[in-house]
């Protein structure tokens, strides 16, 4: 459950939470008591995640507990920044393929191009 973003467990140990943009893939169990955060609630405004069983809240860009029972921080697995990490413009694409000399704007199928 989450109020602003989704959490999904993507194994025994992890859980995925796609807020804001945000994709932050964590430990599945909170550090306190080891509550299951597939259950936890997600503010994508500030970036936390709260604890269903005694809502420690902990910042999803560093696992840090900003509020709740005292405990180590959340295990924070990885982040991949999201669309709101981008500066603002136009989206930028990251190979220019009509500007791309002809036969050079896909690499060889077996991954030796020019060799
Ligand atoms: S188990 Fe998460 S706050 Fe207690």
């Amino acid at each position: 459950m989450g109020s602003d973003g989704t959490i999904r467990e993507v194994s025994e140990d992890l859980v995925l939470v796609e807020v804001a943009g945000r994709k932050v893939l964590a430990s599945a169990r909170c550090p306190h008591r080891q509550g299951k955060l597939k259950f936890a609630r997600v503010d994508g405004g500030r970036l936390r995640i709260t604890c269903p069983l005694h809502y420690s809240t902990f910042d999803l860009a560093t696992g840090e507990r900003t509020s709740g029972p005292a405990c180590d921080p959340l295990r924070i697995v990885d982040t991949l920044p999201g669309r709101q990490a981008a500066p603002p413009g136009p989206p930028a694409t990251p190979v220019d393929r009509a500007a791309a000399p002809s036969g050079q704007d896909r690499p060889a199928a077996t991954g030796r191009a020019g060799a």
